[in-house]
């Protein structure tokens, strides 16, 4: 298999871009292409201070390395949940963080806010204290990250946070939505969330690769990360329909991208239109000031109650 720039050894083939390219090509093209992204969907300015949430895995530090080597002003951000599972998975993503920065990026600051050690309990005990979520802690732990994103970025004047979601992971979740007819939420999905009524901007500038393409510029870089996934991920739905979108590909190459940039499209030049769920009257959070609908304290603030 050859390049199709140099003619030299190819590393990967891309059949929905028409593309195989070599190490060095696959690297220069993989950066263009980020950069392209940023600026299609307009996610930030290249003096804006922007906070990348790294959880340890190939797809956020392969987002961190790209933008830092894009000369952005990228500082990172992990959350330590307190997952263990036999397994000790939040300790070894936070040492994949840190070895990241070690390696690649020795100048790169790392911000730690560790939920046992600020708040008191760790992720799976606050879980199994609020009976939420029928024995899995994933709603609790996704309400945790949304608010501590959206206070380290106010707090440090960043202008967007970024997240290392890719094309597989929108894709499943607009099957998701859209199998459900989910209108409120096909209205909100996209590359961008705007900033609004204090909850911090939202980009996902690795929405246009898939995921073998961010796993191969990790192996690529030499970037070392965790590859188990979170132990409470295991079966989940977005996992079913990742598989199932993965088989259409094989037999239809370009599938997943075109249900996506179909979408985004349509959408854009009105030819759907989905209409929003309107939030309610919002107001601060009298602990914590970030924006709620629930009276008096936020929905984060009530979990420590
Ligand atoms: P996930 O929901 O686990 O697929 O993660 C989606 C994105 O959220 C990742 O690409 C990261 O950008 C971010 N993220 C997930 N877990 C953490 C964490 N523990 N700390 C900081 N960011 C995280
Ligand atoms: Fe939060 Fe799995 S429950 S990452
Ligand atoms: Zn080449
Ligand atoms: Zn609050």
């Amino acid at each position: 298999m050859k390049c199709s720039k140099c003619g030299g050894r190819a590393v990967i083939n891309m059949r929905q871009h028409r593309l195989r390219l070599c190490a060095e090509h696959f690297v220069e093209w993989f950066l263009a292409f980020a950069q392209r992204t940023i600026e299609r969907y307009e996610m930030f300015a290249p003096t804006d201070k922007v906070l990348v949430a790294v959880s340890g895995g190939k797809d956020s530090l392969a987002l961190w390395d790209v933008l830092l080597r894009l000369n952005y002003r990228a500082e990172g951000m992990y959350i330590g949940l307190g997952i263990d599972e036999g397994l000790g998975y939040s300790d070894k993503s936070l040492d994949m963080c840190r070895l990241f920065v070690r390696k690649h990026h020795p100048d790169a600051v790392l911000n730690i806010v560790d939920v046992e050690g600020e708040y008191g309990q760790a992720i799976p005990e606050l879980a199994r204290t609020h009976r939420r979520g029928q024995g899995k802690p994933c709603a609790v732990c996704g309400l945790v990250k949304r608010h501590i994103m959206n206070r380290i970025a106010r707090d440090g004047g960043f202008a967007a946070i970024a997240t290392g979601h890719n094309m597989d992971d929108e894709v499943a979740v607009l099957m998701q939505n859209t199998l459900h007819w989910q209108t409120g939420y096909l209205a909100r999905q996209a590359p961008v969330l705007v900033e609004r009524d204090g909850m911090a901007r939202k980009v996902k500038p690795f929405v246009r690769f898939y995921e073998r393409e961010s796993a191969a510029y990790a192996l690529v870089q030499g970037i070392d990360y965790i590859y188990d996934e979170c132990p409470f991920a295991k079966g989940s739905t977005t996992n079913l329909y990742k598989e199932l979108l993965n088989q259409l590909e094989l037999n239809s190459t370009g599938a997943k991208q075109q249900f996506y940039l179909h979408f985004l499209s349509a959408r854009e030049k009105g030819e759907v239109t989905f209409v929003e769920t309107e939030p309610g009257q919002l107001q601060p959070c009298t602990r914590c000031s970030q924006p709620t609908t629930a009276g008096n304290l936020c929905a984060f603030c009530r979990l420590w109650e």
